[in-house]
């Protein structure tokens, strides 16, 4: 096709944008160039300004200094259509779908402003095909409000994908989606080199940007650290350049678990009684599902991604309907009484996606730590502020005031803010899903020692699900592997091993 170019060819130069939010210098003069047939993959940690430098790439937002050129020619990219008549396209961080439509009139809509007139009828073949061939069973003609968050996430890579763009940029999607689809889209993201067309791949995981990125350029505070290709690619010195000189993977590790014995005659403060759950379209879920866990015990939940681990925190959480069993809190018969009771009864939620399950990201920091403690505590305004100036200070998070709107935070501060309005105001229980999708690996580690510790001095009982075993094995009293909506196996911290884990993961 003509639109695309030989290997190597300069496709699109960054020169020394700045850019700047009040109280915040998110891109310090970075520069960068991308070309033809490369997949180019942009690292660095929570609030280091990638998407912001997507952005802009975009016509999202536009710089305070620098310029961009495409072949060659300086370009004012004002706005999103500026971007999209350059054959450049952005999948962002978090799906941006419109709810009230389904999914092909999603798909429609931007296939027009790109210029692409087919007729409905044929478009929907093209959708349905192409959510064939990434293996996922998506509904076409469903509604996004019907949704979940991963397929609202496969529907913004479809969707991407029947465009056919010169430079498409990702923005962290494909770190959490089921293997399977992570695998077909990289190689949808390989074709699109091999083509000749250009990726730029931002990730805050070191190994997938070693894996699959031909250079790759680490962002720290806003500034380019430097740009490394393949032959430079090392995974521990990739991690110093991320975090800087006093990081090391050792410091990882140093969180190791220390092995606490829990009591075993300990009463059970949660405990699934035989849960069946169905999924939306009928179909069981989870199966005949046990646990309990004790006052202070932190339960891994892990397995590979759809084998139930979301379907098992939304039960324990309220957000989904018990079809079969009972579910109890201390003693308390919740099943079915909904998220406000199963809240008041004291269990708390890190979930994945905090804007989709926790917060409303139209209001500010300050408005959202009063809404999780409504009904609780009644706190003056001014209690409440400074108690959420006291969590931006304590837990890092990039947020110029207490009156930031919460959708205006980088991904990586937004999670960081749910983690710490869970923790602050952790009463018995909390459930963790999948908390690491949008965490750098530093800020996963002091999360998981901080469970540690309140699980130990507050006897929380955590109930920490995963996709990741490093992780699970990190936190944990006890795992439990789900596989298939069943948990297949149930350990002690002592008498595991991981080839064990591995192996019924997989079953
Ligand atoms: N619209 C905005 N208004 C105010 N501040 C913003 C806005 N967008 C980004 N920022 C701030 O700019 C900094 C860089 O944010 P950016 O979203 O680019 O980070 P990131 O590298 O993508 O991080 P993450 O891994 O958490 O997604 C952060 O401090 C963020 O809070
Ligand atoms: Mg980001």
């Amino acid at each position: 096709m003509s639109m695309f170019f030989p290997p190597g060819r300069l496709i699109l130069r960054v020169v020394g944008l700045t850019k700047r939010f009040p109280g915040v210098l998110a891109l310090d003069r970075v520069s960068l160039e991308l070309y033809s047939s490369e997949i180019h993959s942009i690292l660095g940690e929570n609030g280091s300004g990638k998407s912001t430098l997507a952005k802009i790439i975009a016509g999202i937002y536009t710089p305070d200094e620098g310029y961009i050129e495409i072949l060659g020619k300086s370009v004012k990219l004002l706005n999103p259509i500026d971007a999209v008549s350059y054959g450049i396209y952005y999948i962002p961080q978090t799906p941006n779908l419109i709810e009230r439509l389904t999914v092909v009139e999603n798909v429609l809509m931007v296939m027009r402003s790109y210029g692409v007139f087919a007729r409905t009828s044929s478009i929907r073949d093209l959708v349905v095909e192409e959510f064939r061939r990434i293996g996922s069973p998506v509904d076409p003609e469903a509604r996004v409000s019907e949704l979940s968050y991963t397929q609202r996430q496969v529907v913004e890579l479809v969707r991407a994908s029947l465009l056919r763009v010169r430079v498409l940029l990702v923005d962290e999607v494909t770190t959490y989606l089921p293997t399977s689809i992570r695998e077909r889209f990289y190689g949808y993201l390989r074709k699109m080199k091999s083509e000749g067309r250009t990726v730029l791949l931002i990730t805050h995981k070191v190994s997938e940007a070693v894996d699959v990125a031909d250079r790759v350029t680490v962002l720290r505070s806003g500034r380019v650290v430097r740009t490394l290709e393949r032959a430079e690619f090392d995974v521990d010195y990739v991690r110093r350049l991320m975090f800087g000189e006093d990081y090391s993977a050792s410091e990882l590790l140093k969180n190791a678990l220390s092995s606490i014995s829990i009591t075993e005659n300990r009463r059970a403060v949660v405990k699934l009684d035989r849960v069946w759950t169905a999924s939306e379209n009928g179909g069981p879920v989870l199966k005949d599902v046990e646990l309990s866990v004790k006052p202070g015990e932190v339960l891994g939940i892990v397995g590979i991604s759809g084998s139930g681990q979301r379907e098992l925190a939304e039960v324990l959480v309220g957000l989904r309907p018990v079809k079969s069993g009972r579910y109890y809190v201390d003693g308390l018969d919740v099943t079915n009484r909904g998220p406000e009771v199963i809240r008041a009864a004291g269990v708390g939620f890190i979930s994945e996606a905090p804007l989709y399950y926790n917060l409303s990201g139209d209001l500010s920091l300050v408005e959202n730590l009063a809404l999780a403690i409504r009904g609780r505590l009644f706190l003056p305004l001014k209690l409440l502020t400074s108690k959420t100036r006291e969590l931006i200070e304590k837990y890092g998070i990039a947020a110029a005031s207490p009156k930031t709107p919460v959708k205006v935070l980088s991904g990586g501060n937004v999670m960081r803010f749910a983690i710490a309005r869970e923790l602050e105001f952790a009463k018995k229980v909390l459930v963790v899903l999948n908390p690491s999708r949008s965490l750098d690996e530093r800020f996963v580690s002091s999360f998981t020692s901080a469970i540690r510790k309140l699980s130990q001095s507050s006897n929380l009982s955590v109930i920490y699900i995963s996709e990741s075993l490093d992780e699970v094995l990190r936190v944990s009293d006890s795992i439990a592997v789900i596989s298939g909506g069943r948990i297949v196996g149930t350990f002690t911290r002592e008498s595991v091993e991981r080839e064990v884990l591995e192996k019924l993961m997989v079953m």
